[in-house]
Formats: structure tokens, C-alpha cells, sequence
């Protein structure tokens, strides 16, 4: 059977990977910080874990032989506003985006490296690759914030540097960009967000789903450093 780690295993998409996962007969390690909600079986352990605790991430890897996939799909923003940004927040944003990524990446390759190779799917998101729209928040408080767009630009380029340094071990790294996906949010913010997106909606945790599915598949063995967009359109205007 098949390993998988998927971190944020408790969140909107990490919830939903994980049951893709397993429909795909996969054996998933469903990491997250709170657990009590994912239901541990045959085929899903969950793992409470810090993915910024190095000590804790390394004990948990201890225990680990062998690795086929990891998601690093844990992440998180802040919303207030840049003029009040604490440096406690902005380096809170930086370590679960950025360093537990990296620490998760790092333990994960060193597995990867001494078996037949594996696969990397980092979660990043358009606001990577562009910044955000202020107008389309109006006054709903969720603005996207300057750190959230940082990490998730360097998860992209951190993508494309272990693509490049792991690929020749056969592990390859890619990204998924998503745009934004729909859990219930204001009905004024949902009209101005389908406006700007070329498709008219925002996004399913289905559309990620079937990429995430697409870029594990054991058919997709070269496509390596790519960052996937899953946004209808959105970065594309
Ligand atoms: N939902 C969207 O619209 C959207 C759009 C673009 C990108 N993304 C990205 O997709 C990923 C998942 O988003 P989501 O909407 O499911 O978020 P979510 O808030 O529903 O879930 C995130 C999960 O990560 C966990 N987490 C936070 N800090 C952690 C830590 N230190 N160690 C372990 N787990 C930790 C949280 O407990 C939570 O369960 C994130 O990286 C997010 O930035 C989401």
C-alpha cells in the first residue's frame, strides 16, 4: 500500500485530500495540529504534530521507513491590516508556511532519496504569483496580507529548488496555485471574486482534488518544478 502525509489533514482542503487519497487505496499519516476530527482506520492515522517543531517533526519521522507522497498543505494568513503587522505575526505566517514546508520536505526527501524516489505537491495559491485585489474584499475583514503572498511565492520557488536538486533522485516537486475556493463566504464577496475569474465561480475542493490526484498519479513521472494553477482562469487575465 502506498504511504501519504498530508499536513493541514484537518482543514477545508486537507480534510477532503485525505479521503481522495484513501479512495485512491493510499495510506495516509493526516497531520495536523487538531485531530480529534479525523477518524483514525486502517487506512488513516491521524498525527498531531507542529509541523514548525523541529525536535517533534523529526521524532515523527523517526518512526517512518518508508514514504511515497507528501502534501504540505497546512497553511495559514492574517488579516489585519499591513500598517499594524507584529512581527509575531508576520514570523507566525513565515514558519507554518515557509519552515514547516521545509522541515517536513527536508525529513521526507532524506526517505525519498534512499528508496525508488517519491512525490512533492506543495499548496501555495494564486496570491504567489499576484497580489490581491483590495476592492473585491470591501469590508469583510479577509483582505489578503503581504506575508500570506510572501510565503506562498517562496513555497513556489522553494518547489522549484528541490525539484531541481531532488529530480535525478526521482522525486519530483510540483506546486498547486488555487484560487479561491468557496466556503461560505460573504455573498458580496463571492459576486466580486466570480467577476474578476474567467470561469465565473470560484473554486471546489474537487478541482484541486482532481490536479493533486493528477500530479501523485504513477502516469505523471515528468513533470517536475511546475506550479499549477487552479484558479478558472483567475491569474490569467
Ligand atoms: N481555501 C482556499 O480558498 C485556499 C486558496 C488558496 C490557497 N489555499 C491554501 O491551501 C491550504 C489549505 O487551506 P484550507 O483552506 O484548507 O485551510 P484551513 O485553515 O481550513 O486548514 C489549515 C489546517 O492547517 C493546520 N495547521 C495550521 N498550523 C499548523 C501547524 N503548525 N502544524 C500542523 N498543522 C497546522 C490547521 O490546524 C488547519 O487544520 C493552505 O496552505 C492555504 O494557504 C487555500
Amino acid at each position: 500500500m502506498k504511504k501519504a502525509i498530508i499536513t493541514g489533514a484537518n482543514g477545508q482542503l486537507g480534510n477532503a485530500f485525505v479521503e481522495g487519497l484513501v479512495k485512491k487505496g493510499y495510506f495516509v499519516y493526516a497531520v495536523d495540529l487538531n485531530i480529534e476530527n479525523i477518524k483514525d482506520s486502517d487506512n488513516i492515522k491521524p498525527i498531531r504534530l507542529d509541523i514548525t517543531d523541529e525536535t517533534k517533526v523529526h521524532d515523527f519521522f523517526s518512526s517512518i521507513q518508508n514514504l511515497d507522497v507528501l502534501i504540505n498543505n497546512a497553511g495559514i494568513g492574517v488579516f489585519t491590516p499591513f500598517e499594524d503587522r507584529t512581527a509575531t505575526e508576520f514570523k507566525k505566517v513565515m514558519e507554518v508556511n515557509l519552515l514547516g514546508a521545509f522541515l517536513m520536505s527536508q525529513s521526507s526527501i532524506k526517505i525519498m532519496k534512499n528508496s525508488s524516489g517519491g512525490k512533492i505537491v506543495n499548496i501555495a495559491s494564486i496570491y504567489g504569483s499576484t497580489s490581491s485585489d483590495e476592492r473585491i474584499y470591501g469590508d469583510s475583514g479577509r483582505n489578503n496580507s503581504e506575508v500570506y503572498s510572501a510565503t506562498k511565492a517562496g513555497l513556489i520557488s522553494m518547489t522549484q529548488y528541490m525539484a531541481t536538486h531532488f529530480g535525478k533522485f526521482n522525486i519530483q516537486t510540483n506546486s498547486i496555485s488555487p484560487g479561491g475556493i468557496y466556503n461560505q463566504q460573504s455573498a458580496d464577496f463571492v459576486k466580486n471574486y466570480e467577476y474578476k475569474t474567467p470561469m465565473h465561480r470560484m473554486g471546489k475542493v474537487q478541482d484541486l482534488l482532481s490536479t493533486l490526484l493528477y500530479l501523485i498519479s504513477e502516469d505523471t513521472a515528468y513533470t517536475n518544478g511546475q506550479d499549477i494553477a487552479v484558479d478558472g482562469g483567475f491569474l490569467a487575465w
